[in-house]
């Protein structure tokens, strides 16, 4: 089994660069198949979900031309064919196919998606989306089948802004008849680069970023050339070890604009920033400010970072509070925290986290791809070793993150390790 090994303690000094956006991608593949043209994605991260997405549209038969950090898709040959249990459940994010199948062909047929356990993760408002179009929806078993004679716009009210939901109908509409509009859309900045992509494309969107999207059907759509935004989660992630670990850490190719919430939450704990136009320097304060963050969706705290952030509240004197309202299971890195000597009690939905507590290595395991994020930076404080296993999550949405972490002094390795036997 492999397992990530880091020795902690380390200063982390130079420059990491930010890969493209894990969760603009993983809704950007699929989205490509909507024209029969060649779609070219450049700044697509080489990691394990969008390797399974080259796989699903492999499978489907279309052309995938894959070099580092680009991909050129020819989606004229594909099939519309069920995608089977074991492909969609690889990630949350093969259930863009449904929208996107829904609205090249009318019919889409797809397991159930996979993705972390962080919670209940129902995909009711995407369905929702979809019958409201006119599509009827059946549950085989683990399989939806939607199927529609035609596709007309509508009015969708989503009752909770979600992400998922929000992209699956535009993937669905932009071939529709008619004027469909989402009413309490989410804003996130991934939804505005699929909305991009799809008016390259010759979509018809309007309000992208804003909680109304409208979004009017065109007969077809072509090929196009579309670069993937720096992904925030993955630069938050590195500010946040850099307020750890950091002197002088630059965290290169970001939009700070859809940093915003952490930068301040940052600023308020006394940590130093130095915000560029496409960059960020962080350095490590000699005491932080205790803060209570609440996660929402963007432009709030986001919940993909609540787990790495909660790191670094060990370190600050006094008592800090977090509330997680998105997902019921993020905090299921706390007890390995707390395995490392952090001071942390958890409740509903929300935890309080006792510091300064020094950390100490320990053998962890990443539960879901941001607690591996947060064992990463506990690590890197921690003194002696750190043994995580589990890394798959981690390596699910990280590009080259051990690359990027010794190139910045980190003492960090995946190593192959004999597994226990019962
Ligand atoms: N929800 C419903 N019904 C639905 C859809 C969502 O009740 O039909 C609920 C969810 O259970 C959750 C809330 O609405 O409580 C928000 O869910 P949303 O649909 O916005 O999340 P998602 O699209 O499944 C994406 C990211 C997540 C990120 C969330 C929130 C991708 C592939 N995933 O998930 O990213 O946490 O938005 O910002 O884009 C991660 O990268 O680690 C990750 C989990």
């Amino acid at each position: 089994m492999e397992v990530l090994e880091i020795k902690g303690g380390n200063q982390l000094s130079g420059t990491i660069r930010i890969s493209g956006a894990k969760n603009s991608s993983v809704a950007l593949i699929p989205a490509s198949i909507l024209t029969d043209e060649e779609v070219t994605l450049t700044n697509v991260p080489e990691i394990k979900d969008t390797d399974s997405l080259t796989d699903i549209l492999e499978f489907l038969g279309a052309g995938v031309n894959r070099s580092t950090e680009s991909m050129v898709i020819k989606p004229g040959s594909i099939d519309n064919k069920c995608i089977p249990e074991e492909y969609a459940k690889k990630l949350r994010a093969s259930y863009y196919f449904m929208g996107a199948m829904l609205g090249k062909y009318k019919h889409a047929e797809l397991y159930f998606p996979g993705g972390c356990s962080i919670g209940e993760r129902p995909i009711n408002l995407h369905l929702k989306g979809f019958e409201a179009l006119g599509a009827t929806v059946t549950n085989d078993g683990n399989k939806y089948i939607v199927d529609a004679k035609d596709l007309i716009g509508a009015d969708i009210y989503l009752d909770i802004a979600s992400v998922g939901a929000t992209i699956n109908i535009m993937l669905a509409a932009v071939l529709a008849k008619g004027t469909t509009v989402i009413e309490n859309a989410a804003k996130e900045p991934e939804i505005v680069d699929v909305a991009v992509l799809l008016q390259s494309m010759g979509a018809n969107i309007s309000g992208a970023g804003t909680s109304t999207i409208s979004i009017t059907g065109v007969d077809r759509l072509h090929g196009c050339f579309h670069e993937v935004i720096p992904d925030r989660i993955e630069a938050g992630t590195y500010i946040i070890i850099g307020a750890l670990a950091g002197n002088y850490l630059k965290i290169d190719n970001v939009i700070p604009k859809h940093l915003e919430a952490l930068i301040s939450k940052l600023e308020d704990m006394g940590v130093e920033l130095d915000v560029g136009d496409d960059y960020i320097i962080v350095n490590r304060p000699d005491a932080y400010g205790t803060i209570n963050i609440k996660t929402l969706g963007y432009p709030g705290f986001p919940t993909d970072l609540q787990q790495p952030f909660s790191v670094l509240l060990t370190q600050a004197s006094g008592t800090s509070k977090i509330v997680e309202t998105i997902w019921e299971n993020r905090f299921m890195h706390i007890p390995y925290l707390n395995k490392m000597g952090a001071d942390i009690e958890t409740g509903h939905m929300s935890c309080r986290i006792y510091g300064p507590t020094p950390l100490t290595g320990a053998d962890v395991e990443a539960t879901d791809l941001r607690a591996g994020a947060a064992m990463v930076a506990a690590g890197l404080i921690a003194n002696g070793t750190t043994t995580i296993s589990n890394i798959n999550h981690i390596l699910r949405g990280y590009e080259n993150i051990v690359t990027k972490l010794s190139d910045v002094g980190a003492d960090i390795k995946i190593k192959e390790i004999e597994e226990e036997k019962n």
